[in-house]
């Protein structure tokens, strides 16, 4: 099965609860949740008080908290008790990756790792016994609405050429035309933020999601 997961950094500022609720009566409920530090990235987003109050307003919203930040590690156990359902570190930043996944682990929170387009996907590998989660990101993580990168797609078939079962993800610039390709070579989580939150109909989006293969 192929989930959607729309990204709030889309979702309309002044009404984001609004939206939530919306696409939960969709019956999406796997919400992608970024969070900028404007060091690891040249942007700030949301925090952990915004996604407790996610949380508080719509428990069974499943909260995919993507961490773009330096000193991730400082972060899992405030997003742990904030809700979140699955929290991703960047291996960039990271001078201890297996310990940093550690950290998730303890906080009974599945487990996720993301690389940058520039990182190359076999220095996942030696991490893949321990991930529930990879996110491949297809745009330079910061921002909103940039241009789907193709030839990030094959670091999808390398993970899965390398036995990886767990939960693929793609972030940045996903739309319902390149969607298909990436379901194919084996995502099967697609985030959308401004392919979902700024569709004129986002209900069949999330439809249209729902039926590829
Ligand atoms: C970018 C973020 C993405 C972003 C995707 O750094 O990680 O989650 O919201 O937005 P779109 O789908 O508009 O590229
Ligand atoms: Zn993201």
């Amino acid at each position: 099965m192929i989930e959607l997961a729309p990204s709030l950094l889309a979702a309309d500022l002044l009404n984001l609860g609004k939206d939530v609720g919306n696409m939960m009566d969709q019956g999406v409920d796997l919400l992608h949740f970024d969070v900028m530090d404007a060091h690891f990235v040249p942007n700030l987003s949301f925090g952990p008080a915004f996604c407790k109050a996610i949380h508080d307003a719509y428990p069974a919203c499943r909260l995919d908290v993507h961490l773009m930040m330096d000193n991730p590690e400082k972060y899992i156990s405030v997003f742990a008790k904030a809700g979140a359902y699955t929290i991703t570190l960047h291996q960039e930043p990271l001078a201890d990756i297996s310990g940093a996944l550690e950290m998730i682990k303890k906080e009974n929170v599945r487990c996720g790792l993301s690389v940058k387009p520039g990182t190359k996907a076999e220095t996942l590998l030696p991490y893949l016994e321990l991930l529930d989660y990879v996110l491949i990101m297809t745009v330079e993580p910061g921002f909103g609405g940039q241009k789907f990168m193709p030839e990030q797609v094959e670091k999808i078939r390398i993970l899965r050429e390398a036995g990886f079962k767990g939960d693929i993800s793609v972030d940045g610039g996903v739309n319902m035309e390149n969607a298909p390709l990436l379901a194919k070579a084996g995502a099967n989580v697609l985030v959308m933020g401004t392919a979902y939150f700024k569709a004129e109909d986002p209900a069949r989006v999330a439809r249209m999601v729902k039926e590829l293969a």
